[in-house]
């Protein structure tokens, strides 16, 4: 079961390297919800590739989650496979479908991975809607674990030291924090919020961590970045819609194109 999803995975790899008219890539880059309308910024589009052309690829079920794969050329001439929209755990097709884009890009020769997401802050005194969070660690409460067998992957270090860096020098302004992932879809509750802020959480969402694992595994560089796209529950008095998530990407995203555009021509 486990070889097949990384059999799979280079069968995808095959057909995208295939139908992208390239054989290398430097970058991959996953956008999350609220990252979509950044994605223009990051180069000039080459190819585009829905994900029902690809084995193993679902078209994800969400609005604002996109589809397909855009190949894209910088103005530096990197090529990046930007993936706009993920599946999440929470839609029940299991943590392989889940990763499957990360070993896809693995398995196409991909050496640097940028998560991006749209999350909630735990850290309001602090945190802005609309700012864009290093992700410097994370704590998984999914429930769920992409590798299975007695292969135990160090962790330690799963978002690059090297890269957070790197990106601290293109925007000094930039915080970090550690983010926190649920299973969904229900956001949480705001005692889960007040526990989450207790164990040392500063963003919470739904996607990324398993991505990242996956990505490890593979000895994948790995960038993580949040847009905090509105206060846990509890923490602002007002309840919380996936409505909120989308505007606040499409109000910031020029910042974060001109972000991703800078980190991609600078790994
Ligand atoms: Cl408050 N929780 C979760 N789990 N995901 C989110 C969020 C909150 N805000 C945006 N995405």
């Amino acid at each position: 079961m486990t070889n097949d999803a990384y059999t799979l995975a280079s069968e995808a790899a095959a057909a995208l390297t295939g139908a992208a008219g390239l054989d290398t890539f430097d970058v991959a880059l996953v956008m999350g919800s609220g990252w979509v309308p950044a994605a223009d910024a990051i180069g000039e589009t080459l190819r585009e590739i829905p994900f029902t052309d690809l084995p193993g690829f679902r078209a994800p079920a969400v609005a604002g989650h996109g589809g397909r794969i855009r190949v894209v050329r910088t103005s530096a001439g990197r090529h990046a496979l930007v993936f706009l929209g993920r599946t999440h755990l929470y839609e029940g097709l299991g943590v392989d479908a889940v990763v499957h884009g990360v070993r896809t890009a693995a398995a196409a020769g991909v050496r640097t991975l940028v998560l991006t997401n749209a999350a909630g802050g735990l850290r309001p005194e602090t945190q802005n809607v609309g700012d864009p969070v290093l992700i410097s660690d994370h704590i998984n409460l999914t429930g769920a674990n992409p590798i299975t067998g007695t292969t135990f992957i160090d962790l330690t270090e799963v978002y690059s030291r090297r890269l957070r860096a790197l990106v601290r020098e293109i925007d000094p302004t930039l915080t970090e924090g550690v983010y926190v992932a649920f299973r969904g879809p229900t956001y949480e509750t705001p005692a889960e919020i007040r526990m989450l802020r207790t164990l040392g959480g500063d963003m919470i969402g739904m996607s990324t961590v398993l991505e990242a694992i996956a990505a490890r595994e593979a000895n994948l560089d790995v960038l993580g970045i949040s847009l905090v796209t509105n206060p846990g529950a509890g923490l602002s008095g007002e309840p919380l819609n996936h409505e909120e998530v989308l505007e606040v990407g499409r109000a910031t995203a020029a910042r974060m194109g001109v972000l991703l555009a800078k980190v991609v021509d600078q790994l």
